[in-house]
């Protein structure tokens, strides 16, 4: 197996942030951070207070050389100052203890966004005191760990913190003064050359600073980063450039702002704060710069457009989506920008060693009995290493990879939704389980490498990663264009065939356009869909619009409609299909799953097929509701079912008979004629006749529940006091009723999001699964 290595002695491993793991938030003198104060409800997070050691037992196992990991500042200055908390120090002494004791080069981070409560009370970053107090922080951590690290990064992603917590106020502490902002950024930089003086006061090794550098980009230079821009759009780039990075690259390793940035701070708020001598001190020499890169700043000039609050000065510049795949949290996979940013900073700042500091994705994952597949994740993070061996090669010093991030954790605003972990973490249990994309990665730190041979289709992607292109030119050579030099062309057609590339329709569209439509295939009527289907056409419009593609919405209600759509897409009149797919009798599916053009469907369809769909996990829902039912004691559980030949109403069936099952009892069916409200009443009434003990009943949606609770009603019987009752869906009316309903919650926007995003993959030749989502059990009086 050949193998693309990585440079001796190149540094494997992972990222956290203690506000995002640890949990523990009251424990050993503990006080809140800002995160406490703006998610109250979020505390446990993954326990690794108290799991620490199974956590480092996963890096081990993983052969992780390396773990970036963050420290507290309200565990040590609970208070914001005075003496240092010794049981807050303690824990990150056992923490490091177990984490050298297993052979892993711990890097701490001293800020990663988690200001003591007590600081915001005092002003916060805005407050230039701040800036003392994290050196006295920076001073005191180092002095009982410093033993035993090496690496000390001071802030992790000043941006975010500055923009995002005081700007737009989306992150703790939530203010939305632009003013602020600034001062929060020059503090913060203050703090990071004031806290840098401290380490190394105190002998520490390396001292480094993590920034996300995001590059900035028009949507036509997503494709070719070389095309010539206009002069406003020249304009809008270099304005969001200065904004995102420059504003921190500079002050810290030139010991400058960039002059254009001065009067937008100063527009907002006067210049008052910078002091004569600030930036000398925040240009403290640096060992290591350490980057985060997730996505670029897709941004085009557009003069009516108002200031973004993340970025104020951004008036007139417009922030697009681009045409590509996304994460699930919607940010554009574009690997490519890794290389180019790697090369512009090694370019920019000759001799300054880099390390990747974070890069990784939120996927969707579905944990499946013989494990999690997630096979985006893995595509994900070979495709970014591909690019960054690239950089490599053309003389980045890069000096390692960190994968964002050890465990699925609580995501900022984003709550415990989002899914970046190697380690999958159950949060009712806190069970750990390895996805494959850890597994993976444990190969390619065992062999310093990748694999060439992975039995994966290679996609435009790497082979513009390979041949150090971008993928417009690729696409040009793929094609046969004259327009690309003979050495270009043998480079990528060198890559080609190393990679044993084939080209797909997609690829060649890119250029060519010869196709660039996408059918969205509605059928009318399905039944009780209607915020789901809305939700498909908004999302959907939305995604692939956003990725140059036209929607054409066709209706499928007759079979004349149905002859006229496998027409239209036989003739390749569209690049790819999205099909709701009518709750029965469907034709439609098996005809064009026959073209070849990308399809995806809504709904597991009834028969197993390879197209790819996206549906909810109907069997676990059910089996949630009938565990909470016995969980409230009851023992004769009925259930109204909807008609049989529904897949749903099936897997719903299945999940409700299996936890009976468990509890060694047996279930009571009422199947009604179709999913309406009478259907559930007639039904729950001849239930309830037949089996007049029954003391609870599951209803296959909450319509039919809302039947259920009228039968109930009829008989004289009480909810929930005589009678519990689930529904399923959980409806705008599941809340209305008396009592009202409880039931289980599907994601229905997740759901469109997930198709849409799921043909993206597909257009671009990705490898893809079905996506299964995650139902929520919801409770209220009914149950
Ligand atoms: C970065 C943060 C990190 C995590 C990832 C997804 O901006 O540094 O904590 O939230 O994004």
């Amino acid at each position: 197996m050949s193998i693309t290595s990585f440079p001796e002695g190149f540094v494997w491993g992972v990222s956290t942030s203690a506000f995002q793991i640890e949990g523990a938030t009251a424990a050993d003198g503990r006080r809140p951070s800002i995160w406490d104060v703006f998610s109250a409800d979020r505390a446990e997070a993954c326990d690794h207070y108290h799991r620490y050691p199974e956590d480092v037992r996963l890096m081990k196992e993983l052969g992780m050389a390396a773990y970036r990991f963050s420290v507290s500042w309200a565990r040590i200055f609970p208070d914001g100052g005075g003496k240092p908390n010794a049981a807050g120090l303690d824990f990150y002494d056992r923490l490091l203890d177990e984490v050298t004791g297993a052979g892993i080069t711990p890097y701490a981070t001293l800020y990663h966004w988690d200001l003591p409560q007590a600081l915001e009370e005092r002003g916060g970053w805005p407050s230039r005191d701040t800036a003392a107090r994290f050196a006295e922080y920076a001073a005191a951590v180092h002095e009982r760990l410093g033993d035993r690290v090496d690496t000390w990064f001071t802030l992790n992603e000043p941006w975010v913190a500055a923009f995002l917590g005081y700007g737009s106020g989306v992150h703790a502490p939530g203010r939305k003064s632009p003013a602020d902002a600034f001062r929060a950024a020059h503090h913060m930089l203050l703090g990071h050359g004031l806290a840098a003086q401290a380490l190394r006061a105190g002998g520490a090794q390396k001292v480094g600073l993590v920034l996300n550098i995001s590059p900035v980009m028009t949507p036509a230079q997503v494709s070719d980063f070389g095309r010539e821009l206009s002069e406003e759009d020249a304009a809008a780039v270099a304005r969001i450039d200065a904004l995102a990075n420059r504003q921190f690259l500079e002050p810290a390793l030139r010991g400058a702002y960039p002059a254009e940035l001065l009067p937008v701070i100063e527009r907002h708020g006067g210049l008052g704060h910078l002091h004569d001598g600030d930036l000398e001190t925040i240009a403290q020499p640096l060992d290591l710069l350490g980057v985060n890169y997730y996505t670029p700043l897709v941004v085009q000039a557009q003069p009516s457009e108002p200031a973004d609050p993340a970025y104020p000065g951004s008036e007139g510049v417009l922030f697009c989506t681009i045409p590509t795949a996304v994460t699930a949290m919607g940010w554009p996979i574009v690997p490519n920008c890794l290389s180019l940013l790697l090369g512009r900073i090694s370019r920019e700042y000759p001799g300054l060693d880099l390390m990747i500091t974070e890069n990784g994705a939120d996927f969707v994952d579905v944990v499946t009995g013989d494990g999690i597949h997630d096979v985006d994740r893995i595509s994900f993070i070979e495709e970014h290493l591909r690019a960054l061996r690239a950089a490599i090669d053309d003389g980045a010093r890069v000096r390692g990879y960190l994968v964002w991030t050890l465990l699925d954790n609580l995501e900022w605003s984003d709550g415990y939704q989002r899914k970046f972990g190697l380690v999958h973490v159950d949060f009712a249990t806190q069970r750990r389980r390895m996805k494959d994309s850890a597994l993976w990665y444990r190969d390619v730190v065992s062999r310093n490498g990748l694999a060439e041979t992975r039995p994966r289709r290679p996609t435009l992607e790497t082979v513009a990663a390979r041949a150090g292109v971008s993928r417009a030119t690729v696409s040009r050579v793929v094609n046969g264009e004259s327009s690309v030099s003979p050495e270009v062309r043998a480079g990528v057609m060198r890559a080609v065939k190393e990679l044993g590339y084939v080209p797909n329709l997609a690829a060649r569209s890119l250029v060519t356009r010869r196709t660039n439509a996408v059918a969205l295939v509605l059928s009318v009527p399905r039944q009780g869909g209607d915020t789901l289907t809305s939700a498909v056409v908004q999302y959907v419009t939305s995604l692939l619009e956003g990725a140059g593609k036209q929607i054409t919405l066709m209706l499928a209600d007759t079979a004349e409609s149905h002859r006229r759509i496998a027409a239209h897409v036989e003739a390749r009149l569209a690049d790819g299909v999205v099909l709701l797919p009518p709750d029965r009798g469907d034709t439609l599916a098996e005809r064009l799953s026959r073209t070849e053009v990308p399809l995806v469907l809504l709904g597991k369809p009834p028969i197993a097929s390879l197209v790819p769909y996206v549906d909810v996990d109907n069997a676990g829902g059910a089996a949630a509701a009938t565990e909470h039912l016995l969980a409230r004691g009851r023992r004769r559980i009925g259930m109204v079912c909807g008609p049989m030949d529904l897949v749903t109403v099936q897997d719903r069936l299945a999940g409700h008979r299996a936890a009976l099952q468990r509890s060694g009892l047996t279930p009571h069916l009422a199947p009604a004629d179709d999913l309406t409200r009478a259907s559930g009443a007639a039904a729950a009434l001849r239930l309830l006749t037949d089996v007049p003990s029954l003391d609870a009943v599951f209803a296959a949606t909450d319509q039919l529940a809302i039947g259920v609770l009228q039968a109930a009603r009829e008989l004289g019987r009480r909810v929930p006091e005589d009678l519990a009752v689930v529904g399923f869906d959980d409806v705008d009316a599941a809340s209305a009723t008396t009592p009202a309903l409880t039931t289980v919650r599907v994601p229905v926007a997740d759901q469109a999001l997930a198709l849409a995003r799921l043909l993206l993959s597909r257009l671009e030749g990705r490898h893809t699964t079905s996506v299964v989502l995650p139902t929520r059990l919801v409770v209220r009086d009914s149950a």
